[in-house]
């Protein structure tokens, strides 16, 4: 979070920016950066999975929106690895394609339309690409002596490949010295991507085994959550106004749900899925990480360790789910199209779940008793992200002919996706002679305040990262916790696996997951709804 950071990029420690690590300036000069932010220091890119999605996807869209906005050093260098030999100058081609694409489609998160040739050709001029299968020392003998170009440089290597070659990838680096951050020397740091580890066990392993070659806080753990601008704004709406926080408790807050709803199905990743489901890939990062913004305490700074102390708290706070909190689904053929079953590279007796609900408890002096209910899936009736915290009714019927209980409750939601904004459902008086009690919404859009850039969310995180902020990334002890608060749910000590129920493609998602709500006299609010009516 730069913008909240304590320290500006000029402050911060000369380890980060020595003056050695700035390679040659290019003709092409970085557009000027907005007033209040400043280039992140020099450094190179290392990204291994050059070829991959998210380099395409997410990663170039971001590097091309941080030189939009002049958020990036002259001296900086991306070196591209993967297998397959490629022309640097194909390599670029390719992105350029893929960015003109992606510019040019409506439904991308990266719609901006033209591209900006000038900041496009800053980041062409920058990126270099090196052939290496991930798992072979000449791969990082070769990029031992690229990097050696920059002697004392800053270097960040991106993992953007799949996770079974993240423990190789580390484990090379480290041996080949490239993660040593010598005296006067430059940063080296690493990101790894989502998932990290499959359950309690393979996470623990995972961060023994990276912090037996790297120190903690030169390791970036990724939840790209975390990079949208409506998530951070979650701590702003609780911190910033002095309406929500006095509120923010068990005393006034019946419940809250968080909401991860997809309409689009597997995509093609079929094979990635059928091993992960929906819970591991959502539950315990997105999910979590949204339930620490909304339930974490106030930080005494916005310094990286104490906010990342008071998610941690929650995190640990977390009652062990058991079975009996969650309930699973997989999509059937509906009127949003084929089952999961006949998706490609899906087992056609797949018990893989699509959809993953459950009911969590905070157990600490704040949340005691609230339910936190938590629902994600794919193929489901609406694209939804969003919280949705409910206040108790009022204590006394004064309306005699409109019983409190038949009062629409007081509902806040903080929109993340595809909205951005955020809603207030309240009561007033309709007009006539009559004391009629009337439910309205009011309601806020970002579009209507901001001026709203076709963010990717990855450019806060490529930013903080290269300015060492880690206020947005992953600490090894709160991966544990999450993935220890669920461990029960994916190794039941008793009883079978959590069985996995039906629901159509494009519906409200299956029966038992209003079920789980309805025992505590709850319903999860519809995916597909408009907002209140206005006459
Ligand atoms: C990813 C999951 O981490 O998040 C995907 O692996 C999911 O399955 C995606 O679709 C959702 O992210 P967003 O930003 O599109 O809501």
């Amino acid at each position: 979070m730069s913008t909240t950071s304590n320290t500006p990029a000029a402050e911060r420690p000369a380890a980060s920016q020595p003056p050695s690590c700035k390679v040659s300036a290019s003709p092409q000069e970085a557009p000027a950066s907005p007033p209040g932010k400043r280039p992140a220091p020099p450094c190179t890119l290392v990204i291994f999975g050059a070829g991959g999605d998210l380099t395409k996807r997410l990663l170039m869209p971001a590097l091309y929106n941080l030189a939009v906005d002049g958020l990036l050093d002259d001296g900086m260098k991306i070196i591209g690895v993967n297998h397959g030999e490629r022309e640097t100058s194909v390599w670029r081609e390719d992105l350029h394609k893929s960015l003109e694409q992606f510019a040019a489609d409506k439904a991308s998160t990266f719609h901006a339309g033209k591209l900006d040739d000038k900041a496009w050709d800053w980041v062409a001029q920058r990126l270099e690409y090196m052939a290496g299968e991930f798992e072979t020392d000449d791969t990082f003998t070769k990029l031992k002596q690229q990097l050696e170009q920059t002697p004392g440089g800053n270097v960040i290597f991106y993992l953007a490949v799949s996770s079974r070659f993240f423990k190789p990838i580390v484990e090379h680096l480290g041996k080949a010295g490239l993660l040593k951050e010598g005296e006067g020397g430059g940063f080296r740091r690493i990101v790894i991507e989502k998932p990290f580890g499959t359950d309690l066990a393979s996470a623990k392993d995972l961060n023994a085994h990276i912090l037996s070659y790297a120190k903690e806080d030169q390791v970036y753990r990724i939840d790209h959550f975390l990079g949208k601008d409506t998530v951070q704004s979650i701590l702003a709406v609780r911190f910033a106004n002095a309406l929500f926080e006095p509120m923010w408790r068990r005393e006034y807050i019946d419940s809250v749900q968080i909401t991860a709803a997809e309409t689009i199905g597997v995509e093609g990743r079929g094979k990635f899925y059928e091993q992960t489901g929906a819970f591991r890939d959502m539950l315990p990062n997105h999910l979590f990480q949204l339930l620490g913004m909304v339930a974490m305490e106030p930080p005494n700074s916005f310094d990286a360790e104490a906010v990342r102390d008071k998610k941690a708290e929650i995190f640990d706070a977390i009652k062990p789910l058991t079975p009996d909190d969650v309930v699973f689904g997989q999509y059937e053929k509906g009127p949003a199209g084929v089952g999961y079953r006949e998706e490609p590279d899906v087992a056609p007796g797949s018990t893989t779940e699509t959809y993953a609900a459950a009911r969590v408890f905070v157990e600490n002096w704040r949340w005691a008793g609230v339910p936190f209910y938590l629902r994600t899936g794919k193929r489901l009736a609406a694209r939804r992200t969003e919280i949705s915290v409910q206040l108790k009714p009022v204590p006394f019927r004064l309306f005699r002919d409109t019983p409190v209980d038949a009062l629409t409750p007081n509902v806040l939601t903080l929109r993340i996706d595809p909205a951005h904004g955020t809603s207030f459902d309240f009561n007033v008086k309709t007009p006539g002679p009559v004391m009629q009690i009337g439910a309205v919404q009011s309601s806020f859009d970002y579009g209507d305040f901001f001026a709203e850039r076709a963010n990717v969310g990855y450019e806060t995180l490529l930013y903080d990262c290269m300015l060492g902020d880690e206020t947005l990334f992953q600490r090894a002890d709160s991966i544990e916790t999450s993935w220890c608060a669920v461990d029960d749910v994916l190794h039941p000590k008793t009883g079978g696996a959590v069985p996995v129920h039906g629901y159509a493609a494009g519906s409200e998602g299956p029966a038992e997951a209003d079920a789980l709500l309805a025992r505590d006299g709850h319903a999860w609010r519809p995916l597909k709804r408009d907002a209140v009516q206005k006459k």
